[in-house]
């Protein structure tokens, strides 16, 4: 019960690994609010909570609308009393080369990967330091350091969450609110599933190349990002700020 007492917002809770992030911390004491766009998805999340026993409730949240997130914070409080914990994991995911993108798409890209997490954290704070403290964790990804072919959009919000990571670090300190960022690969979610599909591949033969990219020889589960996250969220990681974990099955290693 490392997250015992402690209420939690996860973005993008109702799929994939935000979907495990909040279930894992409802299995270890924590209040979880499921913020989600997808109303059925972030409901469904909640109710398999209950019926596991634990705490959490979901609130329509769009993460690119500051009101939408300020909406968020306040039912937390409301339900909760306080929030220790913000999980900002929400993203989308915009691909291409620099010349099929349009503005529309840049623009829902940095709104929802990059002002999301902002909006957020600026909606959080006065809980936060009204209450001594707290943690942040942002879902960077390997994305956010290494290059790949017609990923302009994505990789561009990605390095920036990372900044946002370790700019928030230095100026949260003080508040004692601690901000760090976990860097997946390759993840077995919905979203990879619709990029394989987007790429026209079969998908048992799609995760076996993927997975070829990495040492370990595999693409990683929702879960074995959460595990990180909690770590990262928990006060088993009380004196670290500014850092990013790489789950990445050693993937970029060299
Ligand atoms: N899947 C991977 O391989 C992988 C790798 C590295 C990093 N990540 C990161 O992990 C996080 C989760 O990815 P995933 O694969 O689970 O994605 P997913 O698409 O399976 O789930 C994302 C969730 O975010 C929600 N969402 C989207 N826009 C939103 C908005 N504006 N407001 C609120 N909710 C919104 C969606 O409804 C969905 O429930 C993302 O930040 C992603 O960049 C994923």
């Amino acid at each position: 019960m490392r997250l015992e007492g402690k209420s939690a917002i996860v973005t993008g809770a109702g799929n994939g690994i935000g979907r495990a992030i909040a279930m894992l911390f409802a299995q270890e004491g924590a209040r979880v609010l499921v913020a989600d766009i997808e109303d059925d998805a972030g409901s469904t999340v909640v109710d398999e909570i209950h019926q596991l026993g634990g705490e959490a409730i979901f609130k329509h949240t769009d993460i690119s609308d500051e009101a939408s997130a300020e909406s968020a914070v306040q039912a937390a409080v409301a339900a909760f009393g306080t929030v220790d914990i913000l999980i900002n994991n929400a993203a989308v995911f915009v691909f291409g080369k620099v010349e099929d993108v349009t503005r529309d798409a840049w623009e829902r890209v940095l709104s929802v990967n990059v002002m999301g997490p902002a909006n957020c954290v600026k909606a959080v704070l006065p809980v936060m330091r009204a209450n001594g403290g707290g943690a942040i964790v942002n879902l960077a990804s390997v994305s956010s350091f290494i290059a790949q072919p017609e990923f302009i959009p994505y990789n561009s919000s990605k390095g920036a969450v990372l900044q946002l990571t370790r700019c928030l670090a230095m100026d949260l300190a003080p508040d004692n609110i601690r901000v760090n960022a976990v860097c997946p690969g390759t993840i077995y979610t919905r979203a990879t599933s619709i990029h394989i599909d987007s790429l026209g591949l079969d998908h048992e033969d799609a995760l076996v190349a993927f997975g070829q990219g990495a040492p370990m020889k595999r693409v990683g589960q929702p879960r074995e990002v959460a595990n990180g996250v909690l770590f990262l969220a928990s006060d088993d990681a009380s004196f670290i700020t500014g850092e990013h974990l790489v789950i990445d099955g050693g993937a970029t290693i060299g």
